[in-house]
């Protein structure tokens, strides 16, 4: 495609070269190191790979052209003037104008599929797994899942060169849509985190419906502020999305309905809403609910114990009866879902220890899924659990408080230190532990913890191992340790 057909319409101001002579054909990237002859080079300041002093190393790789940002060095054209041929664009915001490029690049995919993204502290990889799994058992569709834990089209992974984010920067993320559309992919589910939409990721995906999960404290290290966070959250319901189904549970719930007004769909488990949950019965291996919707009720299930996998699935069900499919069939296939890889995953141990592993990482994850395992266990409850170096510190002694609140003995190890002392993060959530008066013990080493979990539990017990989920590494310093909680679950336990 022609570099003038790329920024039709976009404010821009030609520095080199002619853009209706330019041909793009090689793709559109931040990564100075991914440029291949033909690429546009898109020079975000602050991009780890990439950004304006990377042009010299772009225009090596063959670059056909570059855009910069209205605030890049005057040193950078004196870079440029080198290689003619290369036309160089200014525009406003790179970020802006990334989207808009590789949109056009990949043809708007979005605007091609059913597109659902989700937002919010917690639920969003729960949700997009919850969704592409009843629009497959309920109408055999082909659905594309991009978040935490890559990105993929039923149990095929999309290889990318590098590991991405949960959401994509916009040349990875279209490219991927691209593919997903390519290959008859009829629905594409994305979560969207606050970064993403505050640093324009998930611009021009055209996002049919935006789920809005709940609002609680994690990220600050990023945000700041909880007004910041939350302010980056509703960036998706200011233009990015053409509805919404919002949890009118969470008191951010009620902005996005000023924001849309008309365009809101609602649900929840306590109050009024448009999809409503209620009768609930939770035990170990599920919960059975009523959905009311429009005045009927659907008796329905979920193999997933706990209020907040309710309130995801009432969220899926929204979310894709808004994409038109029938209320009936996707209620009755909830009961149908497989197990989502590291949420709430279960294993039982030849003594008869039920293991959980779970994702829970922040404040209120801990605390909803230790109130969940709280409701159905007849043992005690054995937690194991970090918390994650060089990230928000804020929420540590919390954290603390709620594990030692909401169980019998506390394990008290690392997730992912990076670069801080793993000691030294024990000590900060040690005192949250301390002051419920529940007795804990202290291991950095994760394996250790899990195995001194495990000899203290009997049976009937419930050991929560909190904190990494499905993820296959431990991060120490800025190495990748090979590490997951559910295989050191098996290999201990083996007879
Ligand atoms: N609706 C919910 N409300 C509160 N906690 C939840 C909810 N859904 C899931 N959780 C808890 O939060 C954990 C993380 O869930 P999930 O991976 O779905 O969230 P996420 O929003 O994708 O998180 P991340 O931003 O880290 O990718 C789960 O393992 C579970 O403990
Ligand atoms: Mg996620």
């Amino acid at each position: 495609m022609k570099l003038s057909e790329l920024l039709a319409g976009q404010e821009h101001h030609v520095l080199q070269g002619d853009p209706a002579r330019t041909w793009i054909t090689a793709g559109t990237t931040f990564d100075a190191d991914r440029v291949m002859p033909g690429s546009l080079f898109i020079a975000v300041p602050g991009h780890r790979e990439g950004g304006p002093d990377s042009v010299a190393p772009a225009l090596a790789c063959g670059a056909a052209a570059v855009l910069v940002g209205a605030a890049t060095p005057a040193l950078a054209a004196s870079v440029w003037a080198s290689a003619p041929e290369v036309c160089v664009v200014r525009v406003p915001d790179t970020r802006t104008a990334a989207a808009v490029v590789a949109s056009r690049y990949f043809g708007e995919p979005g605007r091609q599929m059913d597109m659902v993204a989700i937002t919010g502290t917690n639920g969003k990889t729960s949700v997009s797994y919850m969704v592409e799994s009843v629009l497959r058992i309920s109408e055999g569709a082909k659905v594309g899942v991009i978040g935490t834990a890559g990105s993929r089209i039923g149990d095929e992974l999309i290889p990318m060169p590098r590991s991405v984010l949960t959401t994509p920067e916009s040349p990875d993320l279209q490219y991927l849509l691209g593919c997903m559309r390519d290959r008859g992919v009829g629905s594409a589910v994305l979560e969207a985190t606050s970064m993403a939409l505050l640093t324009h990721r998930v611009d021009r995906t055209f996002i049919d419906v935006g789920v809005f999960t709940n609002l609680t404290q994690d990220h600050l290290d990023d945000h700041g502020t909880m007004a910041n966070y939350r302010d980056a959250k509703l960036r998706l319901f200011q233009g990015l999305c053409r509805r919404a189904v919002v949890n009118a549970d969470d008191p951010v719930g009620a902005g996005i309905q000023a924001m849309m007004p008309g365009a809101v769909t609602t649900y929840a488990l306590d109050a009024e809403a448009d999809y409503r949950a209620t009768d609930l019965s939770v035990d170990a291996s599920g919960t059975r609910f009523i959905l009311h919707h429009d005045g009927r009720k659907y008796p329905a299930a979920i193999p997933v114990p706990g209020r907040f996998s309710v309130a995801n699935a009432l969220a899926t069900v929204a979310a894709c009866h808004l994409l038109g499919h029938d209320l009936g069939r996707l209620v009755a296939a909830l009961d149908r879902m497989p197990a989502i890889p590291g949420r709430f995953e279960r294993f039982q141990t030849p003594r008869g220890t039920s293991v959980i592993v779970d994702y829970a990482h922040s404040p209120d994850s801990l605390d909803k899924v230790l109130t969940t395992i709280r409701d159905f266990a007849r043992g005690q409850v054995i937690t194991v659990f970090g918390c994650g170096g060089d990230r928000d510190t804020t929420k540590r002694t919390d954290m603390g408080r709620i594990a030692g609140t909401h169980s019998d003995l506390c394990v008290l190890t690392s997730d992912n230190p990076r670069n801080e002392d793993p000691q030294a993060i024990l000590d900060q959530i040690a005192p949250g532990i301390a002051a419920t008066g529940t007795p804990f013990e202290r291991f950095t080493d994760r394996r250790q913890a899990v195995a001194f979990a495990l000899s203290a539990a009997g049976q009937d017990d419930i050991v929560l191992i909190a904190g990494k989920g499905s993820e296959p590494h431990q991060i120490i310093g800025d190495k990748l340790l090979p590490f997951s909680d559910m295989a050191t679950v098996l290999e201990l336990t083996r007879a």
